[in-house]
């Protein structure tokens, strides 16, 4: 008999071990101090032992109780114990704020040059792409850049070797589109392009542009201020104006700088717009002959104009960013404005 009650109370002590909550606790209760639970079985055994035992089987039967109930106690101490932290981690406390999940956003970059993709296809532009290592053919030549001008040294583009440099302009893709389709064109090249400048505020080695070509017969220099008015007035705004000044691209005959009255002073001076109320957004002009010629159009049959602008530029006017780098520290807290 002395032999069962022991068993029992391995039995209990293992299990009670192996309880990892409260829950297995209050079944092992159940178990052994229940109703139909061991030591009850055990009472029931009394009756059928011989009289002069019975007496000392029904003591040892309570001292065993009350051990049991003890290390049952005990565990349920240390269980429950243990469980008020992980009862206090599932309150839901449904009056506190939650966490927003963060959602993730354009890059303004990203953001501007989808913009302006959108304006021009509502004018009827593809979109093109080139390579960022471009050979020089397409950087200078076939765009009617001599050999001895100064974007050609080394101290205005990035060269990777010989003939191979990292673009300076997305003006390459002009020739690379031309060189496979025939006239009528009608595209707009975003893109990276990397100059050796030193990083300020206003210049970083990689910027994006983008580059604007259209070429059919009977193109005129109306045409294109048509389709840049229509792009400033679209992106910047009705009441924001342009103008036109004179300059020099070897790619375009004749050129200009397109200037646009300062979108953040309204063209009343700021520090933006030097004071002068305009800032200059592009460079544009009438396709020249000479690359027309090194693409096997006839200039005497196709007319066409070219435009490049840089998006840094067009977005830091749009919102009124002062430094160029901002575009490119992955700041959280810039980026999440725009
Ligand atoms: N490629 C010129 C630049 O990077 C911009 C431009 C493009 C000017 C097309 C005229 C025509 O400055």
């Amino acid at each position: 008999m002395l032999d069962k009650l022991k068993k029992v109370k391995e039995a209990l002590q293992n299990e009670i071990e192996a309880a990892a909550t409260l829950k297995d606790a209050e079944q092992l209760k159940i178990k052994y101090l229940g109703r139909k639970g061991a030591i009850n079985d055990l009472m029931k055994l009394i009756p059928t032992l011989p009289a002069e035992q019975r007496a000392t089987f029904g003591q040892q039967i309570n001292s065993f109780k009350i051990d049991i109930t003890d290390i049952i106690n005990e565990a349920f101490k240390k269980l429950s114990s243990e469980s008020i932290p992980k009862v206090k981690k599932e309150i839901f406390d449904v009056t506190l704020p939650g966490k927003r999940p963060f959602i993730g956003k354009m890059h303004p970059v990203t953001r501007t040059i989808e913009d302006i993709k959108e304006v021009f296809a509502r004018l009827g532009f593809d979109v093109a792409y080139g390579p960022e290592v471009e050979l020089e053919y397409y950087n200078f030549e076939a765009l009617n850049i001599p050999p001895d001008h100064p974007s050609r040294t080394d101290f205005d583009t990035f060269y990777i070797k010989n003939d191979i440099l990292l673009r300076s302009q997305t003006s390459t893709v002009q020739i690379r589109i031309m060189e496979n389709q025939k006239p009528p064109i009608r595209i707009i090249a975003p893109g990276r392009v990397y100059r050796p400048d030193t990083v300020d505020a206003r210049h970083s080695f990689m910027f994006h542009q983008v580059e604007g070509l259209l070429v059919d017969e009977g193109v005129s220099f109306s045409d294109l201020k048509g389709v840049l008015n229509q792009f400033i007035k679209t992106y910047f705004g009705k009441d924001v104006q342009m103008r036109f000044r004179p300059s020099f691209f070897p790619f375009t005959e004749p050129s200009a700088e397109v200037d646009i009255s300062c979108s953040i002073c309204s063209g009343k001076g700021c520090s933006v717009c030097s004071y002068s109320g305009w800032v200059e957004i592009l460079g544009a002009g009438m396709v020249n002959p000479n690359v027309f010629k090194s693409v096997h159009y006839d200039p005497e049959k196709y007319t066409g104009f070219a435009f490049g602008m840089g998006v840094e530029r067009i977005a830091m006017l749009k919102h009124g960013i002062d430094d160029i780098r901002l575009f490119y520290e992955n700041n959280i807290h810039f980026l999440s404005q725009f």
